[in-house]
Order: structure tokens, then sequence, then C-alpha cells
């Protein structure tokens, strides 16, 4: 398949982009697209056979269900049937966001949208061109992330190239985003609103709005038949770098140490070694490859780039990887989330 690559400009020149990536939505084709979060790889939300395509082309499980996309509150209620009065609140304070929620579902919404499930997820971008996209296709645009199953989440056009170049029909660079992490996924289906997700939207800034909100105590966790993720997805290794991935956790002097050790250790062996660090520390290792996160006194910055590291040391020969932890507070919370989970557990407290 052939796959057109267009550089959004951000000028009405655009227009023409839109109309022909409209196009490809409304025949039942897949066009990735910027979004604030991540880039998304899109499909018409209500065609059964257009989400199955999405499932084929990243070589998803069926069961993990779609978010849809939308670009106007009036689409909201044409898809799902109950609004809950703390939803209703937090949607006039964070959407257009990174605020995603789960309600249960209208039989417009197909199946295969929703992995089976009656609830469905909704989410409406903060974001130029996914919202241009949306209203130009005039449809709900169902998208996971752009990477195939199991990759980190693309942060750049050329990541979605590197994972869907001839597999799909339209790439949309519309340059880097800007939060990087997945949006905050808060399901409205249960007595109290629950995060499945933690996000650039966190449970402290939910909890100012509303009052309360759980936490799937499932998340951070490492997963039994007892403790299982609501979300489906989050069940899955994700995020995963190609070479072994371990964090090291405790007080940042103490981290230092225990990670050069660990490194002069492993680079003895003959191994190739890479450090996950931040600018605060990064020349204190002693190792074949540092990369930097960002500051730890900005965790958004930290946010932004983790995926793109997290994907450079797979064009490397580093086979260990050790990566400094953060804290599970406020953004560190959804940052320790995703680490965590690219780490398949693995952490070493010190
Ligand atoms: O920021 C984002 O949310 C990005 C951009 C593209 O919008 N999208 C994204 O989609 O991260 P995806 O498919 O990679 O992750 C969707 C997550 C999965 O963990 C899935 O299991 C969960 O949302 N999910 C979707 N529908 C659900 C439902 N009805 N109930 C519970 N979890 C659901
Ligand atoms: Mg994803």
């Amino acid at each position: 398949m052939d796959t057109l690559i267009k550089t959004l400009k951000y000028t009405e020149e655009d227009e023409k982009i839109y109309q022909i990536a409209s196009k490809v939505i409304k025949s039942g084709g897949l066009v990735a697209f910027p979004t604030e979060t991540v880039y998304g790889l899109g499909a018409d939300g209500l065609n059964e056979m257009a989400a199955r395509k999405i499932y084929a082309a990243k070589g998803r499980p069926s069961d993990n269900p779609l978010i849809l996309h939308i670009s106007n509150r009036e689409q909201l209620k044409e898809l799902v049937f109950d609004i809950p009065s703390n939803a209703e609140k937090l949607l006039d304070h964070f959407w257009p966001g990174p605020l995603t929620g789960i309600f249960a579902k209208k039989k417009s919404v197909p199946y295969s949208t929703t992995g089976g499930l009656e609830s469905v997820a909704v989410r409406m971008p903060n974001h130029p061109a996914a919202l241009k996209l949306i209203q130009t296709a005039e449809r709900p645009i169902a998208a996971p992330s752009a990477n195939l199953s199991g990759h980190p989440s693309p942060t750049l056009a050329q990541h979605v190239i590197d994972d869907f170049f001839g597999r799909i029909d339209m790439i949309l660079d519309g340059g880097a985003v800007g939060i990087g992490l997945e949006s905050t996924i808060i399901d409205f289906t249960s007595e109290i609103p629950t995060i499945l997700r933690p996000g650039y939207i966190t449970q402290n800034m939910i909890q100012e709005i509303i009052g309360i909100v759980d936490l799937d105590p499932a998340l951070n966790e490492i997963h039994t038949e007892n403790l299982r993720p609501k979300a489906p997805g989050m069940k899955y290794r994700h995020y995963a770098p190609k070479a072994e991935l371990i964090i090291v956790e405790g007080s940042l002097d103490r981290v230092v140490e225990q990670i050069n050790y660990l490194a002069a250790e492993r680079m003895q062996k003959g191994e190739r070694v890479g450090v996950i660090a931040t600018e605060e520390t990064k020349n204190l290792y002693d190792a074949d490859r540092v990369e930097v996160l960002g500051r730890r006194d900005d965790e958004a910055s930290v946010a932004r780039n983790l995926y793109r590291v997290l994907r450079r040391f797979d064009t490397t020969d580093i086979n260990i990887i050790y990566s400094e932890a953060f804290s599970y507070e406020k953004l560190g919370q959804a940052i320790m989330n995703r680490l965590l989970k690219a780490a398949g557990h693995h952490k070493i407290i010190v």
C-alpha cells in the first residue's frame, strides 16, 4: 500500500490536505494524525470494518477498545446514554483536552470499536489538526495511539512512519506533540469516577473539580487473576524498548551510585549499557549511552521526552538500560505508570 505523507503548515493551504484525509476516513481508510498527547491512528469510528482495520494494522488484541475522538459536545450525546453531573463538570473544565471519559454506549457505536464492551471511551482532543480532521470528516474518529502494539506511543510523525509506512493510507505530519503521554482515562460508569489510566490531567486536578475520584487499584502493580486493570489496554506489556529496562528508585544520590555500580558490572561482562537520566544528573554517569529525559523540576519535560528516548534506544546496540525513577505525585503518577510498564515492573529500590 502507498502511504501518502503530508506536512501541515497550519495555514489555509492545509485545507486541501484535510479534504483528502477526510475522504480517506469516509471511505473506510486509515489516517494517522497529531493530537496534543500522542499521534493517533484514525478511522471512521462508526464503521465496523474501518475499526477492524486499525486492529489489523497495529497487531492489537481485539478485546482492547478504541477511543472515539469528537470535535464538539453535541457529538457526545449521539454516542452515550448518560452523562453524569460529575462528568459534565470535568468536561466543561478539561475539554478540549487530554481527558478521556468512559460512558455507557448507545447502539450507534459498534462493538468492534469498544472491544465488545457496553461502554465507550470518548475524548475531545485539544489540537487544531485533530479537531479540523474530525470536523471535515463529519463523524467521530476512532483512534488508538499510532504505534504497533507493544511499541512506545509516537510523539513525532517519524515514529508513525517507522511503524506504519506502507501499511496505512495517510500520515498527517503536524510536528512534535506537546504532552507526550496518552490522555487520562476516567470511568464515569462506576459509582465514584475512577481513573483507569493516569495522564497529564492529574488526580489532584480532578479532585479539585469534583471532590472525589478513585484510582484503579491495579495500576502500578504486577497484575494477578484478582487484580486486573479495568482498561483492557493497561494489562499488556507496553511502551517497551527492545533492551532490558530496569528502574532504580530511592534518594537521588544513592540511585546514581547504584546505577553506576550496576552499569560497571554489566560493561565488564561486555554488555552495552544505557542510562535514562535527567538534566540534573546526566554528567554523573559512566555508561555507553546516557539519554536525558528532561528536568526533574519540570516533569512536563520528562513526560514529553519519555517515548522519544525509549524509541531512540531501539536504534542503538544497547542491551540493558537503567532508568532513574520519579515521584508518584502529580504528573509523576503518569510518568511512573508508563516507565514501570515499559520495564515490565522490574524495579530496584535502594
Ligand atoms: O491520548 C490518547 O488517549 C491517545 C490519543 C491518540 O488520543 N489515544 C490512546 O489510545 O492512547 P489507545 O488505544 O492507545 O489507548 C486507549 C486505552 C486502552 O488502554 C483501552 O483499553 C482503554 O483506553 N479503553 C478504551 N475504551 C475503554 C472502555 N470502554 N473501558 C475501559 N477502557 C477502555
Ligand atoms: Mg496505545
